[in-house]
């Protein structure tokens, strides 16, 4: 029994692509936003990624970082941060289960069993060690939305959940009433989106009989509560540290 991260929809739309130089959105408005530093890192990390992935979870990759550059920039928050951490959130997705376990014996991390049962969850939280070690990424609010973007956390702040969102809902996820429903939640409430994606996830996994991590529960029940009790989201409404 395994459990998986979230639904996939085998039927990954193909129409994104994106060369490794070109410019992290489409949208001429936000292009500008884009240092040539940050520009020349991105072509470096895909040019990484290219090596290391296939090209289907590549362009998965490429729809994460357009939509959380939307969702980032609707919202008012970085809109360069966002891109950076949705481009940098699956480094370590096809990271084999023993090195994903002896990159987390090596830093120290916090196991719970289920991340023993099935490492690939560990992918998460590798992710930001390999962005902080290969690309020299040191921006916490960045890593933590790497580190976030599976289990979610029930602290993350509004980058983190621009990125857990856009993972989620980018298009090649589907296209079912349920998901258009979430799409459209993430740009009027994050708080809302967050806890609704979660019961998403955690019906599927319950339908699929498969394990669920105690941090995907804390995630929803945190956002649940404070979806109930603030109606809105914004930057500055909620930080935190992570695990
Ligand atoms: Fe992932
Ligand atoms: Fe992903």
């Amino acid at each position: 029994m395994q459990q998986a991260e979230r639904p996939e929809n085998a039927n990954i739309s193909k129409n994104v692509v994106s060369l490794p130089n070109a410019q992290p959105t489409s949208n001429p408005d936000l292009a500008h936003r884009f240092s040539d530093d940050q520009s020349a890192l991105r072509s470096q990390v895909l040019a990484w990624l290219a090596d290391n992935l296939p090209q289907s979870r590549l362009e998965h990759i490429l729809r994460v970082e357009e939509w959380a550059i939307a969702l980032a920039d609707h919202h008012g928050l970085p809109v360069a941060k966002a891109a950076q951490a949705g481009l940098m959130h699956d480094l370590a997705k096809y990271f084999p289960p023993h090195k994903l376990l002896e990159i987390a014996s090596r830093e120290g991390l916090v196991l719970d069993p289920v991340d023993q049962v099935n490492p690939h969850l560990l992918h998460a939280r590798v992710g930001a060690i390999v962005a902080r070690e290969q690309f020299g990424v040191r921006d916490e609010q960045v890593l933590n939305a790497i580190r976030n973007h599976t289990l979610g956390h029930p602290t993350m702040d509004a980058l983190s959940c621009v990125v857990f969102l856009a993972d989620s809902l980018e298009p090649g996820r589907g296209d079912t009433a349920d998901l258009q429903h979430l799409r459209a939640l993430s740009r009027v409430d994050l708080a809302t989106a967050v806890w609704q994606t979660c019961d998403h996830t955690l019906r599927y996994l319950l339908a699929k009989h498969q394990l669920i991590h105690p941090q995907a529960i804390a995630t929803r029940n945190a956002f649940l509560q404070m979806a109930k009790r603030k109606p809105k989201v914004n930057r500055d409404s909620y930080q935190g540290d992570h695990a």
